[in-house]
């Protein structure tokens, strides 16, 4: 039978499964329940210097096809994370410490986060996310080049721990072929394609209304709706980066064919965002169970026979 073992960065998990960030990482409790989940991995709510409350309530709405929110980075601070990371390091051994994600609200916030973390004994994976669409006033750095690179230059000048950093979705050749090639200037462990397709607009024709408060109902989508613009992003990515840059496949992962299709457009690790956040932690025990059946039914035994191998016509 399909097994679905996975290693990356050295580090070998039972599985690729993790939660995107944002979804189900708060608070330690609900870490704590991702660590007694079926996931392999998972990852710390995006962190800012001091917490956040974040934006106005209503700020997540669920639909048929995917969600939009704009959560606004509420989050309890980066140290409440980072004592959460190091203290799992210290007690537990069972192979999925978490993963840290950073959100600095400016490039000096983040060169100061990320110094902590390298002064720390956090020996664990950093995830610095570059794409949060949903904070008025702050355009999601990804989609700045010249301070994508300015940012990934300070930051390689001092930090020395495994390093990844959450992408927007980029929707141009020229665009991919750009940020690729920033990206391989940087001694980086991985890129995650994607966080969320920035300030779509769902609109209820029923109540002639937005669905969420923040900025007028703008906000991030997630879902089914954004598969093939992160199954693209993951593609392009994977094929313009050096191979010691690994690739996090999220966005519409919600079956195991899904995941089958982000693995083989050469994703290593898989995060499930809005299927998480609508179905709850036993989502991992169903993903794993149908990623399994799509692989038996193929004829495949480990996920290294089938990654990154999509064909072209
Ligand atoms: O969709 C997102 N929502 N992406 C982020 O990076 C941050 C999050 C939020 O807190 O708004």
């Amino acid at each position: 039978t399909a097994v679905l073992k996975t290693e990356f960065l050295g580090q070998k998990y039972e599985n690729p499964f993790m939660n995107a960030s944002g979804v189900h990482c708060l608070t330690v409790n609900e870490l704590d329940e991702l660590k007694r989940s079926k996931a392999g991995a998972f990852i710390t709510k995006s962190a800012t210097t001091l917490e956040r409350a974040g934006n106005p309530e209503p700020r997540y709405y669920a639909t048929a096809l995917g969600s939009i929110n704009s959560m606004g980075l509420p989050n309890k601070g980066f140290q409440y994370y980072l004592d959460y990371v190091v203290d799992y390091q210290k007690n537990d051994s069972d192979g999925k410490a978490p993963f840290f994600s950073v959100a600095g609200m400016s490039r000096d916030e983040n060169i100061n986060i990320l110094k902590i973390i390298q002064r720390s004994d956090f020996q664990g994976v950093t995830e610095l996310n570059l794409s949060c669409p949903n904070v008025p006033g702050k355009p999601q750095v990804g989609y700045d080049f010249q301070m994508t690179e300015q940012i990934l230059t300070q930051v390689f000048e001092f930090f020395r721990k495994p390093l990844g950093v959450k992408l927007p979705p980029y929707f141009d050749f020229a665009h991919f072929d750009i940020v690729a090639n920033i990206l391989n200037k940087f001694p980086l462990a991985y890129v995650n394609c994607v966080n969320s397709v920035g300030n779509g607009l769902y609109v209820d024709a029923a109540s002639e209304s937005v669905v969420i408060k923040p900025k007028n109902g703008f906000g991030g989508i997630g879902g089914d709706y954004i598969k093939p613009t992160a199954l693209a992003n993951v593609r392009a990515f994977y094929t313009r980066l050096n191979p010691t840059i690994k690739v996090i496949g999220t966005g519409g992962i919600a079956s195991g064919q899904d995941a089958f299709e982000h693995l083989l457009c050469g994703a290593t690790m898989l995060q499930v965002g809005t299927a998480l956040y609508e179905e709850g932690i036993s989502v991992f025990e169903r993903l794993e169970k149908e990623l399994k059946e799509v692989m038996t039914q193929k004829g495949y035994k480990t996920i290294e026979e089938f990654r990154g191998q999509l064909r072209t016509l």
